[in-house]
């Protein structure tokens, strides 16, 4: 009896460990706290136009600008520890020495996004093949949706074609001759679209500013930004 007493003692005093410890678990996505999956998704949509879909800094915009300064996550001259990390994500070029190109995120993504995705990054830099995985694994298996659409439009597309779509985004100011076409007035079919997607501007007899996506986009994240380029027309 005593023994079954102290047993169960143990037991209860043991389980609150055990929930702790499985709450914290980092892969395990929880709506409130910061976790990994939840970071491998804000870098998927938000990060990689800049950083590259793997963090090596081979994105779109730095291999269509050319003369960009170096985002490989990989070699960190401010973010080597979680901490430093978030604080770059956090102020971006606002800190002092960090180029103005990166962006401070504290205004755009809320605190649970800005923690996850600093997790995420500090993931990459401890498990770089884990953290591919991850990411592949993200953009498996998704059902085509308007929303999907968005948040990749946000993240990739938006800093030339504005956010709204009106051909007014960031990058105007050295994209001209011809400048992000407003998509607001856009006509073109769906086949048009997923060709100039996929394939870039060039390929299309049009300019090489529009990047190809067909590498860093799967069918069913295309076929989102065409169902969401539709809303933006007028
Ligand atoms: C518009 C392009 C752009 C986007 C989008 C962007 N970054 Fe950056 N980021 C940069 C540039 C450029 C640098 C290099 C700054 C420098 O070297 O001074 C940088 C640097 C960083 C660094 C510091 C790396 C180091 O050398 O220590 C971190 C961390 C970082 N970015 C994380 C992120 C995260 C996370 C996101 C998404 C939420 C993101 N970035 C989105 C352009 C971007
Ligand atoms: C670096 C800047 C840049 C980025 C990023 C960019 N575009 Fe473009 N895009 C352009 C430019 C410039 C044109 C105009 C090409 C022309 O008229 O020759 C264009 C044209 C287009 C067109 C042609 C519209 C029409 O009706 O003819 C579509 C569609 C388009 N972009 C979609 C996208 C999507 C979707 C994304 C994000 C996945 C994207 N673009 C990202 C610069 C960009």
């Amino acid at each position: 009896m005593i023994a079954r007493i102290i047993l169960l003692g143990c037991l209860l005093s043991a389980s609150p460990l055990l929930f702790a410890s499985e709450a914290s678990d980092p892969y395990e996505c929880n709506k409130r706290k910061p976790c990994l999956k939840h970071g491998a998704e804000v870098f998927h949509y938000r990060c990689s136009l800049c950083h590259g879909n793997d963090g090596l800094g081979e994105g779109i915009l730095p291999l269509a600008l050319g003369n960009y300064p170096n985002t490989n996550l990989l070699e960190p001259r401010f973010g080597k520890s979680l901490r430093r990390i978030e604080d770059v994500i956090r102020k971006g070029g606002k800190m002092k020495k960090v180029n103005d190109e990166m962006p401070p995120w504290e205004d755009e993504l809320n605190r649970r996004e800005i923690k996850s995705v600093a997790l995420f990054n500090e993931f990459l830099h401890r498990d770089f093949e884990a953290a591919v995985a991850m990411l592949k694994d993200l953009a498996k298996g998704i059902e085509p949706s308007k929303r999907i659409g968005r948040a990749i439009y946000l993240g990739r597309c938006a800093l030339c074609h504005g956010k709204s779509g009106r051909g007014n985004g960031k990058m105007v100011r050295i994209i001209k001759n011809p400048p992000p076409f407003n998509l607001t007035l856009s006509r073109v079919d769906d086949h048009y679209l997923y060709n100039i997607i996929y394939k870039g501007g060039e390929a299309m007899g049009r300019s090489p500013k529009m990047p190809p996506w067909g590498k860093d986009l799967n069918e069913q994240e295309i076929e989102s930004l065409i169902l969401y380029l539709k809303t933006l027309r007028k």
